[in-house]
C-alpha cells in the first residue's frame, strides 16, 4: 500500500502556473500557500503585474517566485508575456485581481487553460464595481465565481461558484469581505476540480 502511495506521489509533476495580478493579491497570496502542499496539483512559477505598486507583489518577493513587472501601454507587452510563460515552462494561468483584459491571441494558445475569479454570481454583474450594484439591485444572495477565460468579458464556462445570503445591514465593504473569504475557498478549489478531471 506505502509503495502505491509513492508511485502516485512520483508520478505528479505539478503544473507550472503564471498568476496574473494588478493589486492587493490576497488570492495569489491564498494560491501560494495551497501550492505548497505536494499534493495540490499546481506550482506558482511566475507572477506577472501590470502595476508596479501592486502589494501582491510582495508574495512573490517573500516566497522567492519570480515576478514580472507589464506596461500594458507599450506595443510590446504581449510579447513579454508571451517570451516570459515560455521561459517558465507555463501550462496554466490564473488571472487574479488582474484589471486588464487578456488578449485574444494569449486565449487562442493557452485555450482552457486560463481561469479567472470574479466577485459576483456569474452571468449576474460581470465587470466593474459589482459590490455596489449587488447592493443598489437588492440582491438577497452574491458570492464568487471561478470561470474559465474566453474572448467575452467574464464570460467563459463556471468551475465553480460559492455564495452567501446578504445581510441588510451589510454595506459594500462587508460584501467585500464576505466575498474574499469564499474566494480564497473557491480558487484551490476549482484548481483541484480542473485537475482531477484530467
Ligand atoms: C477579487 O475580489 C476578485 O474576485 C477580483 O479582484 C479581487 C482581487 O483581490 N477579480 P486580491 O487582489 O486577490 O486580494
Amino acid at each position: 500500500k506505502n509503495q502505491i502511495k509513492f508511485i502516485k506521489f512520483f508520478k505528479m509533476v505539478k503544473k507550472n502556473t503564471c498568476v496574473f495580478i494588478s493589486g492587493q493579491g490576497s488570492n495569489l497570496k491564498n494560491l501560494i500557500f495551497f501550492s505548497r502542499d505536494n499534493i495540490f496539483p499546481i506550482k506558482i512559477s511566475l507572477v506577472i503585474s501590470d502595476n508596479k505598486n501592486a502589494y501582491g507583489l510582495n508574495y512573490a518577493k517573500k516566497f522567492q517566485i519570480p515576478y514580472i513587472l507589464i506596461n500594458t501601454r507599450s506595443k510590446s507587452y504581449e510579447n513579454k508575456i508571451l517570451s516570459n510563460l515560455k521561459k517558465y515552462n507555463i501550462s496554466f494561468i490564473c488571472l487574479a485581481g488582474y484589471m486588464k483584459m487578456i488578449s485574444n491571441n494569449l486565449i487562442r494558445i493557452y485555450q482552457k487553460k486560463i481561469i479567472n475569479i470574479h466577485p459576483s454570481l456569474l452571468p449576474k454583474f460581470k465587470g466593474l464595481n459589482t459590490f455596489n450594484r449587488i447592493l443598489k439591485n437588492k440582491e438577497k444572495k452574491t458570492g464568487c465565481t471561478v470561470h474559465y477565460v474566453n474572448e467575452k468579458l467574464d464570460g467563459g464556462s463556471t468551475i465553480i461558484q460559492k455564495s452567501f445570503f446578504i445581510d441588510k445591514k451589510d454595506n459594500e465593504l462587508d460584501l467585500k469581505r464576505k466575498t474574499q473569504k469564499l474566494e480564497h475557498r473557491a480558487f484551490p478549489e476549482a484548481i483541484i476540480k480542473i485537475f482531477s478531471q484530467n
